[in-house]
């Protein structure tokens, strides 16, 4: 009996440690905290959640910047001396984060939005989530950042020939509303 108990209570206590090393985060993590949040969602709507993005994606975003394909002043930084293991390590981590919940934005500019979604669906989805894991999912993403990528695509800033074509003739003024359109998809 006594045997017993203490046979469990090593198992127990064994299986207690192996959640906790599960769920702690990987020490790569740590720079990145101060501005895409504890559990990758930001505090700050300029700045990207990367909580349940695609893991293909966040690794090839990660790749891209290192080479410095894409590029931005806050990041570059942060991904200069990632190694490949690390960056798979950090989309690994960062795509099985709970995601944010979606605000719900201005209702007229949602509709809108949603009007002019048409040509996005075939890539992004009906609810913001594609099915490939490379492309990105938007639902629930901060307005703000989707609203400065898309400028981004249309200024030749960030490259992909399938945004520079999908973009090729919205116009600008319609990206406030796209961007509220998807932000607030739920998940
Ligand atoms: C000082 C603030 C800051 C820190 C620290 C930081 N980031 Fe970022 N991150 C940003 C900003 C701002 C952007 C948006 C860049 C843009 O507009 O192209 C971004 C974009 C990204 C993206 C692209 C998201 C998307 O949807 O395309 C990924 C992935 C990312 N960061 C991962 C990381 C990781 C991993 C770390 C830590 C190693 C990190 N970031 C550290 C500010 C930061
Ligand atoms: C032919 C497929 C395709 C179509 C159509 C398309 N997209 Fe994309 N979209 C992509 C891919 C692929 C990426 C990732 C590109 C990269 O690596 O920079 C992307 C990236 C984005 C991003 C950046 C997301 C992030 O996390 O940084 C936004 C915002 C976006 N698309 C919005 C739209 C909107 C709005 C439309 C419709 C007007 C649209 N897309 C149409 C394939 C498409």
């Amino acid at each position: 009996m006594k045997k017993h108990l203490i046979v469990g209570a090593a198992l127990l206590a064994a299986l207690v440690t192996g959640a906790a090393q599960a769920e702690a985060p990987p020490k790569q993590v740590q720079a990145c905290v101060a501005c895409h949040g504890a559990n990758g969602v930001s505090g700050t709507p300029a700045w990207p959640n990367l909580a349940g993005q695609h893991e293909t994606y966040l690794a090839q975003q990660l790749t891209a910047m290192r080479a410095g394909e894409r590029s931005n002043p806050l990041m570059d930084p942060f991904v200069q001396n990632l190694s490949d293991d690390d960056i798979r390590v950090l989309a690994s981590w960062y795509a099985a984060q709970e995601p944010a919940t979606a605000a719900n934005g201005d209702t007229g500019l949602v509709e809108r939005g949603r009007q002019l979604s048409g040509g996005c669906t075939a890539c992004h989805g009906f609810a913001g989530k594609p099915v490939a894991d490379a492309w990105p999912i938007l639902a629930g993403q901060h307005a703000a950042y989707l609203r400065t990528q898309l400028q981004a695509y249309k200024h030749d800033v960030r490259i992909h020939p399938f945004m520079q074509a999908a973009l090729a003739n919205v116009a600008e003024k319609d990206f406030e509303a796209l961007a509220a359109y998807y932000s607030q998809l739920q998940r």
